[in-house]
């Protein structure tokens, strides 16, 4: 059934489509481009009714489960113009794979990644006049699923639609590649092992708003979460994960079931361990990282995503002291890992990893 899926073409009118917006004032998730990619999913006929159309609203009843029961999953990748302006993707079948991770955990169902793959491929091609040019910008690929049987009784629904929308992107934080401050909370948490917390799914999201608009409010960029159970192992910071350069040592948290497994993260350890830096998968207390701050052995810290790409972390906040890093600069390694990844993400670098895959 899948080796045979077709996707149909609904194209928006030349004169009707939308004019692009500035490439240098992008910000993050704010324009949206012509068309979309949209495919349905039920017991009988599995993923059909594949179509690239004009991006539309969606007319939904309004006891579809998505709403009340929260099986919903996304992804976020991005498509790059690169040198000779080709178009270029990162690592999009890890993205597709972690999206059937999400999907086995929320019981939904599998996409068939190559279909989707080629489809788009089909609709970037579509969409080539949206995918900036300006530096630090891209085009944002926001693929979801979302649970649309109309019924209130809890259990999985037997009807999903996928669908995956496009929007041009500049910086993800409103500091760009300045260093950001962030709050660390010991009093709320983001995800228990053994929850949800290493899938891609919209709860986790909602789960994270109250806790980020406290810090919002203190004037912190984002909130670092701790451990559900003793509230003293870094975990991440929602919208990435997190990094250490202690003692030149890179850290970041173990894969332990809580965190989202970042392709990022992947991407950043094996990089930094091609360039002779020494990496680890550990568990670390804010303790230690705030004593490490305090004694000067703490260099660096930033996190990593593929909203963020590389957020170097200038200050934490932590039962109301503060701590900086790096005397509030971006620290040289963050510096090295944000250029190089875009390097290759832009496909201006060999890419030795093979990661990147040429879109046309
Ligand atoms: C991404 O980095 O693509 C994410 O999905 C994080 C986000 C919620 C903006």
């Amino acid at each position: 059934m899948w080796e045979n899926l077709e996707v149909a073409l609904e194209k928006v009118p030349r004169e009707k489509m939308k004019a692009k917006p500035d490439q240098d004032k992008l910000g993050f998730g704010l324009h949206f481009t012509d068309h979309m990619l949209l495919m349905k999913w039920d017991r009988v006929n599995g993923w059909h009714d594949s179509k690239i159309c004009p991006h539309q609203d969606f007319h939904l009843d309004p006891a579809s489960m998505v709403f009340h029961y929260g099986q919903a999953i996304f992804e976020g990748m991005k498509a790059y113009r690169g040198k000779d302006d080709q178009i270029l993707l990162f690592r999009p079948k890890d993205n597709f794979e972690r999206m059937n991770a999400s999907a086995l955990r929320m019981c939904m169902p599998r996409l068939p990644v190559d279909n989707v793959l080629k489809m788009l491929r089909a609709l970037l091609y579509l969409e080539r006049e949206w995918i900036p040019a300006a530096e630090g910008a891209s085009l944002y690929i926001r693929p979801t699923m979302i649970a649309v049987d109309p019924y209130l009784g809890v259990r999985p629904s037997e009807t999903y639609w996928f669908y995956v929308i496009l929007s041009p992107v500049g910086a993800y934080y409103a500091e760009g590649f300045s260093p950001t401050r962030i709050y660390v909370s010991d009093e709320h948490v983001r995800a228990v092992r053994g929850g949800v917390g290493n899938v891609k799914t919209a709860g986790n999201y909602a789960a994270s708003l109250f806790t980020s608009q406290v810090a919002k409010k203190a004037g912190y960029t984002q909130v670092l979460w701790l451990d559900a159970c003793e509230h003293r192992y870094v975990e991440e910071v929602g919208t990435s994960n997190i990094f250490f350069l202690l003692e030149n040592e890179l850290i970041t948290p173990p894969l332990g079931g809580s965190i989202l497994p970042g392709i990022t993260r992947d991407s950043v350890l094996k990089l930094a361990e091609s360039w002779g830096v020494k990496t680890a998968e550990r568990q670390i207390a804010i303790d230690e990282v705030l004593a490490a701050s305090q004694d000067g052995r703490l260099q660096e810290a930033f996190g990593t995503g593929t909203a963020a790409v590389i957020s170097p972390v200038g200050e934490l906040m932590y039962r109301d002291r503060i701590y900086q890093i790096n005397n509030g600069q971006t620290g040289p390694l963050a510096q090295r890992l944000f250029t190089g990844l875009q390097a290759i993400q832009h496909g201006y670098d060999a890419d030795p990893f093979k990661w990147t895959m040429r879109v046309f």
